[in-house]
């Protein structure tokens, strides 16, 4: 495929992830063809997108050189996902995350385009073996996982099926670098991704100290956000260790690693998340943050508005 085939790309499913590509996808140049199967869904999609757009670049916050109504012009909506697929050198699935849904969605993709088009995928939980399984050239599917809001958290998970093609893995990553996201790439696939485990073991280990009643629902909080996170949105924890012993990592994990050791030793069980035993943990987070639309959606805001600032900060490092 020669590089002046590759300009657009279909976007297939335009609720919040769906929208937040196509708007990723314009700010890099790419026409993006957005395709949702409930009727109607994609046009609106795309006045939300222009409502958003224009917000945007009044807050000189739009992503790219284009203006918002260049951007705008870039996209398109269909209802028909044979139209909505023709001319596209990549697709990026973002429809509801179940298995079966997404299963026959490939079926039909892979049906209605060429076999050099790349087939990605957005789902955060399913694996790309089982994403994929209905597709019978699997060479040129991989996952690229997005962290919310894709808009401002700008890292991207690739995950390749165990047929995928090196060089789709590093098509896939020139498109996501060249509109402006991160991408990293896992060598095979595995549950959870990276992002999700690394998560899994953070929020398995602070539900762990509150229900032991080592430490509030607050105070955890506090030691991400205004401890670890305050350098991790820099660096990660490799680097942090390396940084941390006059020799570097060889000389962190000599004085520090057997305590490391000790303490992941007493790391408990699973916790109960959804039993009995949840309810103490919920009920103070909501004490914080009562549960009802009005508090949450402040908070949502708050923290876009939060990570705004931050993506500016961390621009050009
Ligand atoms: N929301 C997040 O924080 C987040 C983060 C990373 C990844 N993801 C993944 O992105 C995907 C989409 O999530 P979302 O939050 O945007 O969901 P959503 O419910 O907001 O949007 C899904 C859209 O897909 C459309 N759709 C459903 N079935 C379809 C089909 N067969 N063909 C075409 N369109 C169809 C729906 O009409 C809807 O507009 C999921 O796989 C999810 O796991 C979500
Ligand atoms: C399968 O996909 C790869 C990668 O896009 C492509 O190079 C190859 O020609 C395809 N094979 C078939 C049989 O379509």
């Amino acid at each position: 495929m020669s590089k002046s085939d590759m300009k657009t790309i279909t976007v297939i499913g335009s609720g919040l992830i769906g929208r937040s590509w196509a708007m990723v996808f314009a700010s890099g140049g790419y026409s993006v063809k957005i395709y949702d199967n409930q009727p109607g869904q994609a046009v609106k999609a795309i006045t939300e997108i222009r409502k958003q757009l224009q917000e945007l670049e009044e807050a000189h916050m739009l992503r790219g050189e284009l203006t918002a109504a260049q951007q705008l012009s870039l996209l398109s909506s269909y209802d028909d996902l044979a139209q909505a697929l023709e001319g596209a050198f990549f697709v990026q699935e973002c429809v509801f995350e179940q298995l079966e849904v997404k299963q026959s969605v490939f079926q039909d993709v892979e049906r209605l385009v060429g076999k050099d088009v790349i087939l990605s995928s957005s789902t955060s939980c399913l694996v790309p073996s089982n994403v994929f399984s209905k597709v019978h050239n699997r060479s040129r599917c991989l996952v690229s996982h997005p962290v919310n809001p894709p808009y401002y958290v700008k890292l991207v998970e690739l995950v390749p099926h165990p047929e995928t093609e090196a060089s789709v893995m590093d098509a896939t990553h020139a498109v996501m670098t060249k509109v402006g996201q991160v991408p990293v790439c896992l060598k095979r696939e595995i549950d959870g991704f990276a992002l999700n485990r690394v998560q899994a073991a953070i929020i398995a280990e602070s539900w762990r100290l509150v229900k032991d009643g080592v430490i509030s629902v607050k105070d955890i909080d506090l030691v991400m956000s205004e401890g670890l996170g305050m350098r991790y949105a820099f660096i990660g924890p490799m680097e942090t260790m390396h940084l941390n012993a006059p020799e570097g990592l060889e000389d962190y994990m000599r004085r520090y690693g057997p305590g490391i050791a000790r303490v992941l030793t007493s790391f408990g069980p699973v916790p109960d998340f959804c039993g009995e035993g949840a309810k103490e943990i919920v009920n103070e987070m909501c004490e914080l943050i009562p549960r009802d639309r009005q508090h949450l959606s402040a908070r949502m805001e708050r923290r876009d508005q939060l990570l705004m600032g931050l993506s500016e900060l961390k621009k050009d490092h």
